[in-house]
């Protein structure tokens, strides 16, 4: 794989591509301003970033669509150019508020279609307007969704031309596996976008998705931002770890970008999220070194095959996917 040209685009199974390197685009805590969100998509366009990863639940696909579309305005990039993926959240699964669902992020971002729509994970919650519903016991509003059915609602969002690649997030082996053996499935998935740096390598679900022509697409590639409202801070932080920071020295690099070129050069994507420009540029900058062999076996020792994003939280969901080994 030629991981020189800052353009790298990896195919995928339908005949479209994904930009290896993502803007993330979950800013945590909300706090930050939704401005800094639109300044930091415009200096991605400006680095070369071409591929954004949002979320209608992140509350600022207004600004990421903003943003994209003043750089086609001012003729620095073409629509075609740009890689958007958006998510059907866990309160939308049923497949008749799927279009509705995907139309909403369309009139957010003020787009015509995305590049990729995933199913965010794979544990439904009760539909209405309420992301994360409770019932009057304050216990989660769980609502079991039969995912083929949502699958085959995406598919026909597909076929009306409102998404060009359809994918997963947080998908297990048994859950991709229904998808993929569901009786007159006409898309597969594309991409399953699952945790995925040095202290969570996945190599198993890597190897399962490369066997099904799946990419992965790692989120919190750089360790998260370590909030502990939602993180699981008792795994150290990824950045300080010393053998990633022995390599970064040895390249003149940081650790962060070791963490993402270990990724790429693996063959998957990854969408660090900064609303920095200074770090926007830097997680960009992994075109110009590569790995070893040596050093890639050694980062992949690193695994400690301990998530950050747990979601224990949901844990007795009937669908929380962490229990499985992979
Ligand atoms: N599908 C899912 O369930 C799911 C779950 C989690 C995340 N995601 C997606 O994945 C994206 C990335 O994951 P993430 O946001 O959890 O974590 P991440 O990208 O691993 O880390 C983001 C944190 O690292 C900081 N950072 C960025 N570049 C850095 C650098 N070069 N050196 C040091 N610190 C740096 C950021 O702060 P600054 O902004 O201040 O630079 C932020 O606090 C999200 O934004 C979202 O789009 C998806």
């Amino acid at each position: 794989m030629n991981l020189t040209a800052a353009s790298h685009r990896i195919p995928l199974n339908d005949g479209n591509s994904i930009p290896v390197i993502g803007l993330g685009t979950y800013s945590d805590p909300y706090t930050k301003s939704l401005e800094t969100c639109l300044a930091s998509v415009k200096t991605a366009i400006d680095v070369g970033y071409r591929h954004f990863d949002g979320a209608y639940l992140y509350r600022n696909e207004h600004e990421v669509g903003q943003a994209i579309r003043e750089k086609i305005a001012e003729g620095k990039v073409k629509r075609e150019d740009i890689f958007y993926c958006g998510k059907l959240w866990a309160t939308d699964l049923f497949p008749e508020l799927v279009r509705p669902t995907l139309e909403r992020t369309l009139q957010q971002l003020k787009l015509d279609y995305v590049d990729l729509y995933i199913i965010e994970i794979p544990m439904g919650f009760k539909p209405g307007n309420e992301v994360y519903p409770r019932d009057k016991n304050g216990k989660w509003a769980y609502c079991r969704a039969d995912l083929c059915a949502t699958w085959e609602a995406l598919e026909a969002c597909k076929d009306a031309g409102l998404v060009k690649s359809l994918g997963v997030s947080n998908f297990n082996r048994r859950q991709l596996e229904s998808i993929l053996n569901k009786p007159g499935l006409k898309y597969k998935p594309v991409s399953n976008q699952v945790e995925c740096h040095p202290y969570f390598t996945q190599p198993k679900l890597l190897k399962f998705c490369q066997q099904h022509d799946i990419i992965i697409v790692a989120f919190s590639p750089l360790g998260t931002c370590r909030n502990p409202r939602w993180v699981n801070v008792s795994s150290p932080p990824l950045l300080e770890d010393t053998y990633l920071n022995s390599v970064a020295k040895k390249y003149s690099k940081t650790a962060a970008q070791v963490a993402l070129r270990f990724n790429i050069q693996r063959g998957v994507v990854v969408i660090p999220k900064s609303f920095n420009s200074e770090r926007i540029k830097e997680n960009f900058q992994i075109f110009d070194f590569s790995l070893t062999e040596e050093e890639m076996t050694n980062i992949e020792a690193l695994n400690k095959n301990i998530r950050f994003v747990e979601l224990l939280m949901w844990r007795d969901h009937p669908d929380y996917p962490f229990f499985d080994e992979y």
